[in-house]
């Protein structure tokens, strides 16, 4: 595994973990792809390039003959208006306003350690090659870099953007990756979504022309996440070829696939270009956010597994990753806006004796906060409303043995805020024109650093001046009225990135500054589950909704690309706040300890009886955390396609294993229910706990297992099996 350059044919070869990856300089200067999948020799495979015979194409320019136009190769960075008529990877406009380029192969270098990316999230890495391009007309250079990994079936590349010519040029377009697939008819996987309904999956045949996957809301989104796969014919959940591409990005994006008359599919992608034009005078550069492709040649469950394992090795903050997260107990659905003391206190009391580990104060304990509507950007403790400082609390749960967790919402200001009278022109609007609402909140310019300053000194104050173990970071509305005062007309459009950067900025700033506190993501529920984020926060609060039946559809979706790790999955209260729906204590602990556990209810009103049932809860969690911090996922029943959920976790070694099968609606005379779980040791014999029985992983696998679903057990109903090699 590695990266190869074969210098008689001007070839290199990456190779990671279960995939080849070739191209090669061609004999026009051109980076001409040729393969990307399943492992392969390192053969000259130059001659699967598809020979023009359509005099209509165009030629390469200045030569009148020849059998090779541009839209007839694969290109490992597509570029526009001489002949390729497919989606360029970037558009580049000069001082003469025109928008021609040929970026031809200058250089390369293969280093030993993966840089990182200046100001933004990326993937830790060791051999890298970077291969440089230059236009020599305009004196654009663009930096190539790929990163194959041996541990996770991913390559991770992106574009910097050079501007070495005398004059100013304007990018109008500038991805990170042109990604060549051999054939055109995939389907198309994303995932999509809102508030309380975050990652449903979504598969369409691919088609000729251009299915786009985008966020134009400066955050990258529950209404599509910045992911796309490609499903190849007749491939499943475990069997086939399926290749991924995640952006470890925050902001908006575009992701495009392209199916062509040529027999290929051509997928870029990276900031999104609408609404987008970036200015680079003489010497400046642009960094573009990283793109992670999987390749799994064991269908979707592969790429799957590829992704957890590059975020688990590469992306998220390596001191928490496979560390058993705190099993917390939130206050927000106990209380809402409307708590006091007391009542905080009979909340931590609650808990005693459990295993619940740590409390988190939600919203409303800053400025004048008791609803919505104001205090936002008001990050000083409410001593009225708490009754003193924040310690009291603080102590009070630690006297109990808790830690403390506390909820921000950093990037944002109400316009009923001391803030917001101090600074109105630090809200995001454009002057002399109303600004839009969202929860009754504007958000801050994050693209000027004295805003950015305020918000580090101001949260990391609160943090530093208290016990404070953990950080829920919410962040409730998406950016409308594009437009910083600080910036001139000519740059406006940088407005998106340059959010994304300032995020990043106070990411780094705050996070960095606070090394013993876990911080989770939050936006609204999952309204920004992404890479970027968790390469900050190893656990981002997955949805609002916590009825465990909707719970079902968002964990299964959301774990297409991001680990169970990742995912902060709560116990809540029936009737369930968002569905009304009431489910039976043991299926929403079940579905909520697939990822980071904890409760949030209100735990004041537990009787003993309660109390033992989270304790049970907790310790059941407690047996099976590892899996879910560092397991293998294999997915054997998919809610979206059926009336069942169904996850396997297996250890690495495959000596321990946990089954979750959950089934919807009862019917009554139904046919016989049987599961076959994958992903197990077919040569190891399992003591299955439930069943208190031994069986090969063999026999569990094929001959499968019989949940109990009786006639009259009611719907919602979930069965969990813990086994252990013997
Ligand atoms: C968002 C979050 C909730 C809660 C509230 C507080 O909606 O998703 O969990 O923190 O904000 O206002």
């Amino acid at each position: 595994m590695g990266i190869f350059y074969q210098k008689e044919t001007k070839t290199f070869y990456l190779d990671g973990k279960g995939y080849s990856y070739v191209f090669k300089v061609n004999e026009y200067g051109v980076l001409e792809h040729l393969y990307f999948g399943k492992t392969i020799a390192h053969d000259d495979v130059s001659y699967i390039r598809d020979r023009g015979t359509n005099s209509t194409e165009a030629t390469i320019p200045g030569i009148d003959d020849g059998d090779a136009f541009y839209n007839r190769f694969m290109p490992e960075v597509a570029f526009f208006g001489t002949g390729d008529y497919r989606e360029p990877c970037f558009m580049v406009r000069s001082n003469l306003g025109d928008r021609l380029v040929q970026p031809h192969y200058h250089s390369h270098e293969i280093l030993e350690t993966k840089p990182q990316i200046d100001g933004m999230p990326s993937m830790s890495g060791e051999q890298t090659l970077v291969v440089h391009l230059k236009d020599e007309i305009i004196g654009l250079e663009l930096d190539v870099y790929y990163t194959p990994y041996c541990d996770a079936g991913v390559i991770s590349r992106r574009i910097i953007y050079k501007n070495m010519s005398n004059d100013t040029l304007e990018l109008l377009r500038a991805y990170s990756f042109t990604l060549n697939l051999a054939r055109n008819d995939y389907s198309v996987m994303s995932l999509y979504g809102g508030w309380a309904s975050e990652r449903n999956i979504e598969t369409i045949p691919m088609h000729r022309g251009v299915v786009s996957i985008d966020s134009k809301r400066t955050t990258s989104s529950a209404t599509l996440n910045p992911f796309v796969a490609l499903i190849s014919p007749n491939a499943t959940e475990e069997t086939g070829s399926v290749y991924g591409v995640n952006l470890v990005y925050s902001s908006s994006f575009a992701l495009k696939v392209e199916g062509t008359h040529q027999g290929r599919t051509l997928v870029t992608g990276g900031i999104n270009d609408f609404d987008f034009a970036w200015k680079l005078e003489s010497g400046e550069t642009l960094e573009t956010p990283e793109a992670v492709i999987a390749y799994s040649s064991e269908g979707i469950g592969g790429m799957s597994r590829a992704f957890h394992d590059a975020y688990r090795e590469h992306i998220i903050n390596p001191r928490y990753v496979k560390k058993p997260r705190p099993v917390v107990i939130n206050n927000w659905e106990a209380t809402y806006f409307n708590f006091d003391v007391p009542k905080l206190k009979k909340i931590i009391d609650g808990v005693k004796g459990t295993g619940i580990d740590t409390f988190v104060l939600d919203d409303g304990w800053f400025g004048d906060r008791n609803s919505d509507r104001s205090a936002l950007g008001d990050w000083v403790v409410n001593e009225d409303k708490l009754e003193g400082p924040l310690k009291n609390i603080i102590d009070y749960a630690h006297q109990n043995g808790l830690k403390f967790g506390l909820w921000f919402e950093p990037e944002m200001v109400s316009e009923d805020s001391d803030l917001f009278r101090a600074h109105p022109d630090w809200a995001i609007g454009v002057p002399n024109r109303k600004r839009c609402y969202s929860r009754h909140q504007y958000m801050l310019d994050l693209t000027r650093s004295e805003v950015r300053d305020y918000i580090v000194n101001s949260v990391n104050k609160v943090i530093r001046e208290n016990e404070i173990d953990y950080v829920k970071w919410d962040y409730n509305r998406n950016v409308t009225d594009s437009y910083s005062i600080e910036l001139p007309a000519d740059r406006q459009m940088e407005f998106a990135h340059r959010y994304a950067l300032g995020v990043y900025d106070l990411f780094e700033r705050i996070v960095n500054a606070n090394p013993d506190v876990i911080f989770e993501g939050c936006a609204g529920g999952g309204g920004r589950f992404d890479a970027g984020v968790l390469h900050y926060f190893p656990q981002i609060w997955t949805s609002d909704d916590t009825d465990a039946e909707e719970r079902t559809r968002i964990q299964y979706g959301t774990s297409i690309v991001y680990p169970l790790s990742s995912m902060s999955c709560h116990f809540s209260v029936v009737p369930n706040h968002q569905t009304g729906r009431i489910i039976r204590e043991k299926t929403r602990a079940d579905i909520a300890r697939l990822g980071a556990y904890g409760y949030e209810l209100d735990s004041s009103k537990f009787t003993d009886a309660d109390r033992e049932m989270v304790a049970k809860q907790v310790d059941e969690y407690k047996a099976m955390q590892s899996l879910v911090l560092k397991g293998d996922l294999y997915r054997f029943e998919n809610p979206y396609e059926s009336n069942y959920f169904g996850f396997t976790l297996v250890s690495k070694d495959k000596s321990h294993a946990h089954i979750t099968f959950y089934s919807r609606i009862n019917r009554p005379n139904s046919e016989p229910k049987f599961i076959y779980p994958t992903g197990l040791d077919e040569n190891k014999k399992y003591y299955i706990k439930e069943l208190d029985t031994a069986l090969y992983g063999s026999t569990i696998m094929n001959v499968g297992l019989k949940p109990e679903l009786a006639r009259n057990c009611g719907d919602f109903v979930s069965n969990t099996y813990s086994l252990s090699e013997i």
